[in-house]
């Protein structure tokens, strides 16, 4: 499990400064030739997308492939070697920190609750940096319009959480620093499907509401592809297959490796 950030974003004047707009074809959120890994292990391997502005983004592929560590590398949990810009504004090498103030927030695999604070609390601690009180309590009612049930449970303890609500949790937390870009990473993972479905229509409704840009690891390439734009499928550290979701769904290798079916 990785290790929570607790890292919230300020608001300050640069947040704004430099945002590409969807469909300028320059791309909100550019990789290029990223390269990253943990010391001598090298995983990713010259990693390049784009993602426009108001997207959602899913990215693909089997175990070990290097989706958690392409998320870690873009929110600067991991060093990486290459490009990678939001709006424009270069991240590559700055701290999680720094990525964080640019406005990406970062949902592990894993979810990084604190399991013996409160859900308001942990929504709170999403929202540590600002000084801008008012704007939290809007923010905190903002999360619990797209997820009623934290609300219910404001007061209990995140550990007394069902998994989906934990999810559910940790990206409130996040929705709570503001983001411009969503990292979310297997958010299924060991939720029942009918949970899973819920979660993912909340996610769109927080992308068509709120414009967040969201790059989603997804294994569960059905609902990834359902609530995605584009699609990016990752193998040993390559992309090894870039298109609209569309494209990707139609892709019999897709299809036969992902999918569960022929097409
Ligand atoms: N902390 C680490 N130290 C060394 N190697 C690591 C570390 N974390 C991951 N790896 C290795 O990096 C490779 C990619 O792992 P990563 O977790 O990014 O894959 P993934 O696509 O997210 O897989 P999964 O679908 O199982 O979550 C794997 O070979 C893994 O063993
Ligand atoms: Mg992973």
């Amino acid at each position: 499990m990785s290790a929570p950030e607790n890292q919230a974003p300020e608001h300050g004047s640069e947040s704004g400064a430099g945002v590409a707009e969807k469909g300028d074809g320059q791309g909100f959120l550019v990789v290029e030739d990223l390269h990253a890994g943990y010391g001598a292990v090298r995983v990713l391997h010259g990693v390049s997308l784009r993602v426009d502005e108001g997207d959602i983004c899913a990215i693909l592929g089997p175990n070990g492939a290097g989706k958690t560590t392409l998320l870690r590398a873009l929110c600067g949990m991991l060093r990486g070697q290459g490009t990678v810009r939001l709006g424009g504004v270069p991240l590559t090498g700055r701290p999680p920190d720094a990525v964080a103030r640019r406005g990406v927030a970062h949902v592990p695999e894993g979810r990084g609750t604190f399991m013996p604070l409160t859900v308001e609390e942990n929504l709170r601690l999403g929202a540590y940096a600002r000084r801008d009180r008012a704007g939290v309590q809007a923010d905190l009612e903002r999360v619990y319009g797209h997820f009623p049930v934290l609300k219910e449970r404001v007061k209990q303890a995140a550990g007394s959480l069902s998994g989906g609500e934990q999810q559910m949790l940790a990206i409130g937390r996040a929705l709570m620093s503001r983001p411009r870009l969503l990292l979310l990473d297997e958010p299924s993972l060991g939720l029942a499907p009918m949970v899973t479905r819920e979660l993912f229509g909340i996610v769109r409704s927080i992308n068509q509401e709120e414009r967040t840009t969201v790059v989603v690891v997804e294994q569960n390439a059905h609902l990834a592809l359902d609530i995605a734009a584009q699609a990016h499928v990752l193998e040993s550290g390559r992309i090894v297959l870039s298109g609209s979701a569309a494209e990707i769904r139609a892709d019999e290798q897709v299809a036969q490796a992902y999918l569960g079916y022929r097409i």
